[in-house]
């Protein structure tokens, strides 16, 4: 059996290669790597793969920065939650553009992104206070501003963890907060080809507006925007979105 590592993804590239690249986006926003790292790097996360390999094309260059919501995310002064933050990315690019580091969690399952993202940027002893880890969701009613979920719901194949996912975004909005985020989805109308190795969940645009509106929120806006096709008849695209917890 070949390491993961040099195991190809389906549309050719290989873990080794993601990790390089990742290594060197990150190297041009000021990482220095010692001698030795890169090749220690990869044997570390080839070994066993990592979680979400697709996530490995975006690190450096993470999607919340092209979301339609950020400038004004930006501008938001109050507690900030990325739920399901990964490797952190977002959580960096935040902190790169001047988002008050005091408002700033990161939540996620596990540790196994998070750490991949330390040893990315060698910033552990730096941002680790930033980060909580619980397979319960620790947060109390109406405690952040704002949430971010980046690509999260299209992992979430169970109906009632997703059902549960929601409500707890909403539940620790205060009144008058966002949600906002991106999935991807399929146009409604569009169909998915079979392939057993995309994301678990591709809803269309109407079920994601269900989904929100199920959970409390309201005036979702959706915005589509390109997928980067992974095999023939991929219609998949990728839906940002931004969506209310009513004023009181
Ligand atoms: C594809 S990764 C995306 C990571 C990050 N948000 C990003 O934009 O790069 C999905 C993340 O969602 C987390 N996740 C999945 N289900 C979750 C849940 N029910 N609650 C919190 N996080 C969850 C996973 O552990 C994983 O880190």
């Amino acid at each position: 059996m070949p390491a993961a590592h040099s195991r190809s993804f389906r549309d050719g590239k290989t873990l080794a290669g993601e990790l390089r690249a990742a290594m060197g986006r990150v190297g041009v926003l000021g990482v220095t790597y010692p001698d030795g790292y890169c090749d220690e790097f990869i044997a570390k996360y080839g070994k066993d793969g990592v979680p979400y390999p697709h996530i490995l094309s975006i690190l450096g260059e993470p999607r919340i920065r092209g979301h339609f919501f950020y400038n004004r995310m930006l501008q938001r002064i109050g507690p900030f939650l990325d739920y399901g933050c990964g490797t952190g990315d977002n959580i960096r690019q935040l902190l790169r553009d001047g988002f008050s580091r005091e408002q700033i969690t990161g939540f996620d399952l596990t540790w196994e992104s998070i750490n991949l993202g330390f040893d990315l940027y060698r910033d552990r002893d730096a941002i680790r206070a930033l980060f909580v880890v619980n397979d319960m969701f620790p947060f109390g009613e109406e405690t952040f501003d704002t949430v971010y979920s980046g690509s999260v719901i299209h992992v979430i194949s169970d109906e009632d963890e997703l059902c549960g996912y929601l409500n707890n975004a909403w539940r620790v909005l205060r009144p008058g907060g966002i949600l906002f985020g991106s999935t991807l989805g399929l146009e409604d109308g569009d169909a998915c080809a079979p392939c057993n190795q995309g994301p678990p969940r591709v809803m269309p645009r109407a079920d994601l507006i269900r989904h929100l509106y199920a959970a409390g929120f309201t005036g979702p806006v959706l915005v589509t925007r390109p997928h980067e096709a992974h095999h023939p008849g991929d219609k998949k695209c990728v839906f940002e979105f931004c969506a209310k917890k009513v004023d009181k």
